[in-house]
């Protein structure tokens, strides 16, 4: 199994990312840390440690709250994709003010939280500590301001890391600017502090993400798996709670992105093919290239410069002036949703 780090704003498709975290069988999820990104931190906090209670998380794999904002920019959110508390329209959550949710933030002796950054470190060493085949692959689902904090503070930590996955940039798309990707865009300081460490590192941008739609047909599925697909127009009843509680969240995911990007056949899944490339690296097809982020241009601010033709003759190291960066060009949409609806199965077992 592979020891993985997850750092999220839940967020719509964060949500789906946990629980796939949660339910591959060969993730080993260590815990979860949170940033700013879809909403404000109290809320993606929260939102975490919701959606690891109702996916029948382990009560080891705690939530560990992180930046507030990103490292030079002003904080925004996008309650017009997720809702003003980042989980918009979900039904059958835990409430976010209950014990059992409070309960699940890791804290130390005196009962304050361990911070994201304190607690990543901490479960890296423990982790590394266990000598050969004990690295760590962090992966980023929102913006990577508390991943640049750890490299920044921590660079000797990053021989324990086997490889840093991201959702988020694109190449020559935009979804917050005409360029740029959102996670990108909230701290592309932070993304860029990343792709300058000499650790192998993934990219999973939304040229990819926007190819795993959520059809009426697979949300069907997913409601109520082998149903006899009859009447296409209305849906069936959910088969359990937690595919009530995925379709609530299907649904208002489908509603933003049809009425801000028109997007008609359905919502994508962005954050969740992150964790399935961890998984089964061998559903996506990628290309290793120099990546950098644009942090000065006027209209290009948060643009993921992927460099096509080597122009700028990169060699074979991570880091600077090196191709630094597997960018993934497509995905087995169908090995993706498949993998999607085992991991739900199980969740429903739990
Ligand atoms: C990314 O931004 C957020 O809306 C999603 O959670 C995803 O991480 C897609 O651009
Ligand atoms: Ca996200």
């Amino acid at each position: 199994a592979k020891y993985i780090w997850l750092d999220v704003d839940p967020g719509h498709d964060d949500a789906t990312a946990l629980l796939l975290a949660l339910h591959l069988p060969n993730i080993h999820l260590l815990g979860v840390s949170t940033t700013h990104g879809n909403a404000p931190s109290d809320c993606t906090a929260v939102n975490a440690a919701r959606c690891l209670l109702a996916f029948g998380a382990d009560r080891r794999i705690r939530v560990y709250p992180g930046a507030d904002k990103p490292l030079l920019l002003p904080v925004k959110h996008d309650p017009e994709i997720h809702g003003p508390d980042g989980l918009g329209g979900v039904e059958g959550l835990p409430a976010p003010d209950s014990s059992d949710v409070l309960s699940w933030f890791a804290t130390d002796s005196d009962g304050d939280n361990i911070r994201a950054l304190d607690g990543m470190v901490s479960s890296i060493k423990e982790t590394w500590k266990k000598g050969k085949g004990h690295q760590v692959t962090i992966i980023s689902t929102g913006p990577m301001t508390n991943i640049a904090l750890f490299v920044a503070a921590y660079p000797e930590l990053l021989a324990a890391v086997e490889e840093f996955v991201f959702m988020g940039g694109a190449v020559g798309l935009g979804n917050r600017s005409a360029v740029a990707e959102f996670n990108i865009m909230c701290d592309p300081h932070a993304t860029q502090i990343v792709l300058d460490t000499p650790v192998k590192t993934t990219m999973i941008p939304i040229n990819v993400t926007h190819t795993a739609i959520v059809t009426k047909a697979l949300h069907r599925q997913l409601l109520s798996p082998g149903a006899v697909p009859a009447d296409t127009a209305t849906l069936p009843p959910a088969a359990t709670n937690l595919r009530h509680t995925l379709s609530t969240l299907i649904i208002f995911f489908a509603e933003a992105y049809k009425s801000t990007f028109g997007f008609n056949e359905g919502p994508p899944l962005h954050d969740a093919l992150a964790v399935a490339y961890v998984s089964q690296p061998e559903l996506f097809k990628t290309v290793r290239k120099r990546v950098d982020v644009e942090l000065i241009g006027k209209y290009t601010l948060g643009e993921t410069v992927v460099d096509i033709w080597n122009y700028q003759k990169c060699d074979d190291s991570w880091g600077v002036g090196g191709r630094n960066c597997l960018v993934a060009q497509s995905v087995d949409v169908d090995g993706f949703f498949e993998l999607l609806m085992k991991c739900v199965s199980r969740c429903d077992q739990v």
